[in-house]
C-alpha cells in the first residue's frame, strides 16, 4: 500500500532554540588530519601560515561554528607545552594513542589563530589521561589570562599578548574506554575531573566545562559512569559528552537508515540522567549534552600497530557512500529534535580521518557526507519544532518500529521561514509527503535533495560528483514526492 506521510506543525509546538554549536567539527592530531589535512606548509594550497586554503574554504561552506582540538585519544597523551614556542625548538615525540610520530609543528597558537581567522569557537580538550589537573589549569592560564604571569608571559613571548578567551574545555576524552591512555574507573576519573575543573574555573570563571560521559553504549559502565561523574562534579559539570559512531556491519540498509531512532534513545537516556542528578542534588541547572564525536565509521578499521611509528600515517580514511550520508542527516535531525538537551555537537572529524573531506597531494575531494551536513547547517537558525508524523512505519531488526519518514523542522520566526528536513528511510518506494503549518501558506524558497540509485555509490578523485546534493524545486501545494532512500532540505517562506 502506498501510504502518504503528513507532517503537521504548529507555531506553538516548539522545543527550544537550535544551538548553533551543534554544527561543530573535530580536528585531532591523528593520521593525516592536521598534517597533510589542515596544515601543510609544502602544499601549493598553503597560505602564509601553512594552512591549506582549499580545505578551509570547503569547511567554511559547511558553516561549522565550533572546533574541538587536539583529540580524541591523542589528547590523553598530549602535553600542550610541547606545541608552543619557536617551531624549531619544539620536541618531536612518540605519540602513543595512534603509534605515530608527532613533531608539534601545529599547536595551541596555530590552532587558536586559525579559529580566529575562520570564525570557529575553539573547544580545547585537556589531557586528563596522562596529564595532571594542574597542567590543564596552566593551559587555561596560557590561553585566557591577562599578561603578567608565568604562562601568560610565555604566550606573549610567543607573539600573542592578548588572551584568546577559550570558553569550552573538555575534561579529558573517552576516559571510560579501556583503550584510553590513563583510563581509570569512574570514581577515579570523577575525582581527577573535579580537581581539574575547580582549578580551571578558579583560573577563569568564564570557562564552560565538558565532563567525559559514556563514549559507547555497549560498554558495561554505560550511564552508570555518567551518574558517578555528574554526581561528583555537581555544578562544575556544565556539559557531559557522548559519542557515537554509526555502523552498518550487517549491511542491511533498512536497518542502517533506522539508526536515528537509536540516536534519539541515546540522547534521551543521558538527558534523563542529567535531570535525575540535578533533581537529586536540588540544583536548578542541569548538565547539557555535548555530542562531541559523532559520525559513521565502520569500514576503515585501525591496523594492528596502528600508525606504525611514522609521521602522519593514513588512518581511518573512510570512504562515504549515499547511505552513510543519509545516516549523517539522521544524526543532525536527531540533534534538532533534542534542541532542549543537545547544545554542542562535533562531527568527527573534518579532513582525511573519517571526514567529509579528503586530500590527495594538492587535490581535495568532497565526500557524500559533506552535502548532508551542508544542507542542514545552512538552515540552522531558529527554534526546533515538534513534528507530528502520520504515515507509514518500518520494522527495523535493530531498532524496532519507526516512521518511514525521519524528519525535523526549524522555525525562524524573525525571518518568517520554516526549514524542513525529511529523509525517506524506505529503500524501495517513493513517498508522497505533505506538510502543514496551522493552515498557513508555505512557499518554497530553496530546496536540495540528496539521493541516487545506488546506496553504495561514493565520490572518488576520478569521479567527484557521483553523490552530491542537487538544488531542486520539490514542492507543489505543500506536497512532494520524496524518492526512496533520499534526504531533502527545504526553506519555506511563511506567507
Ligand atoms: O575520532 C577517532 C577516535 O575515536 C577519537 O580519537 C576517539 O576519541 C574515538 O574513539
Amino acid at each position: 500500500m502506498n501510504t502518504p506521510t503528513k507532517l503537521s506543525l504548529h507555531p506553538a509546538w516548539t522545543i527550544d532554540t537550535v544551538s548553533p554549536l551543534i554544527f561543530g567539527g573535530f580536528l585531532e592530531h591523528m593520521g593525516r588530519a592536521v598534517y597533510q589535512g589542515v596544515y601543510d606548509p609544502d602544499s601549493s594550497q598553503a597560505d602564509e601560515f601553512g594552512v591549506r586554503q582549499d580545505v578551509i574554504a570547503a569547511l567554511q561552506e559547511l558553516q561549522m561554528t565550533i572546533m574541538r582540538y587536539p583529540g580524541g585519544n591523542f589528547a590523553s597523551g598530549y602535553h600542550w607545552r610541547d606545541g608552543v614556542g619557536p617551531k624549531q625548538a619544539r620536541p618531536t615525540v612518540r605519540e602513543l594513542a595512534w603509534q605515530s610520530i608527532e613533531p608539534n609543528q601545529f599547536g595551541t597558537d596555530e590552532f587558536l589563530h586559525l579559529c580566529q581567522r575562520v570564525g570557529w569557537e575553539p573547544m580545547l580538550c585537556a589531557n586528563l589521561g596522562t596529564g595532571t589537573p594542574e597542567e590543564a589549569r596552566d593551559w587555561v592560564e596560557y590561553c585566557n589570562a591577562p599578561m603578567g604571569t608565568r604562562w601568560t608571559n610565555l604566550r606573549a613571548d610567543n607573539g600573542n599578548p592578548e588572551p584568546y578567551g577559550v570558553k569550552y574545555w573538555c575534561l579529558g576524552n573517552e576516559m571510560d574506554g579501556p583503550w584510553q591512555l590513563g583510563h581509570v574507573p569512574a570514581d577515579h576519573y570523577a575525582i581527577r575531573a573535579q580537581q581539574a575543573a575547580k582549578m580551571m574555573k578558579d583560573c577563569d570563571p568564564g570557562v564552560s566545562l565538558i565532563a567525559c560521559g559514556s563514549c559507547n553504549i555497549d560498554l558495561p559502565s554505560y550511564l552508570e559512569w555518567d551518574r558517578v561523574v555528574l554526581e561528583h562534579l555537581g555544578g562544575l559539570g556544565h556539559y557531559v559528552s557522548l559519542h557515537r559512531y554509526a555502523r552498518n556491519d550487517s549491511d542491511d540498509p533498512a536497518d542502517f537508515l533506522a539508526m536515528g531512532k537509536s540516536i534519539d534513545d541515546q540522547i534521551e537516556g543521558l538527558d534523563a540522567l542529567c535531570k535525575y542528578v540535578a533533581a537529586k542534588q536540588r540544583r536548578r541547572r542541569r548538565a547539557y549534552l555535548c555530542f562531541d564525536e559523532w559520525n559513521v565509521w565502520y569500514k576503515a578499521g585501525l591496523p594492528q600497530g596502528i600508525g606504525g611509528g611514522v609521521f602522519a600515517p593514513p588512518l581511518i580514511e573512510e570512504v562515504y557512500n549515499l547511505e552513510d550520508a543519509l545516516v549523517v542527516a539522521s544524526f543532525l535531525m536527531s540533534f534538532i529534535r533534542h534542541a532542549d538537551s543537545v547544545k554542542i555537537a562535533n562531527l568527527a572529524q573534518v579532513v582525511n580521518v573519517i571526514a567529509p573531506l579528503l586530500t590527495r597531494g594538492d587535490d581535495l575531494l568532497k565526500q557524500s557526507i559533506f552535502y548532508a551536513f551542508e544542507m542542514v547547517s545552512k538552515r540552522k537558525a531558529g527554534t526546533a519544532m515538534r513534528v507530528s508524523v502520520q504515515g507509514g512505519e518500518l520494522h527495523s531488526p535493530g531498532y524496532g518500529v519507526c516512521d518511514e519518514v525521519d524528519c525535523a523542522a526549524i522555525l525562524d520566526a524573525g525571518a518568517r521561514q520554516l526549514h524542513l528536513f525529511a529523509m525517506n528511510r524506505n529503500t524501495t518506494r517513493d513517498i508522497d509527503l505533505h506538510v502543514e503549518l496551522l493552515g498557513q501558506e508555505l512557499r518554497e524558497v530553496s530546496s536540495e535533495i540528496l539521493t541516487g540509485t545506488d546506496l553504495k555509490a561514493a565520490n572518488g578523485f576520478e569521479d567527484r560528483d557521483v553523490i552530491r546534493s542537487q538544488p531542486a524545486q520539490l514542492w507543489q501545494n505543500q506536497a512532494m514526492k520524496l524518492p526512496a532512500h533520499s534526504f531533502a532540505a527545504t526553506t519555506f517562506d511563511i506567507a
